[in-house]
């Protein structure tokens, strides 16, 4: 499975693993959500208005288009939240 970020260099800081509709995934200590999710998956969520996905826009907290769901029912905003161990966030069958 092919994501739509890549890591472009190596990265310090402690595992940190969690899900993703329960996939396991892992990212690094310090990672932003968006980040994590997007270095495993090419979207976010499935767009709640219509056809196709959404993997965020602006990066910075103001176009609102990275809000995940998480397993324990909070709502986050992928890239101004700390990805944290055991996270299990739900895309809503977003495409892989
Ligand atoms: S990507 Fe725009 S608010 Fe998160």
């Amino acid at each position: 499975m092919s994501g739509l970020f890549h890591r472009l260099a190596t990265r310090a800081g402690a595992p940190v693993p969690f899900t993703i509709d329960g996939a396991p995934a892992e990212a690094r200590a310090g990672d932003l959500l968006i980040a994590a999710i997007l270095l495993h998956r090419r979207a976010l969520r499935r767009f709640e208005f219509g056809p196709g996905d959404r993997a965020g826009y602006c990066l910075m907290g103001a176009c609102q288009d990275c809000w995940v769901g998480l397993a324990d029912g909070r709502r986050v905003r992928a890239c101004t939240t700390l990805v944290e161990p055991g996270m299990a966030v739900v895309t809503g069958g977003a495409d892989a």
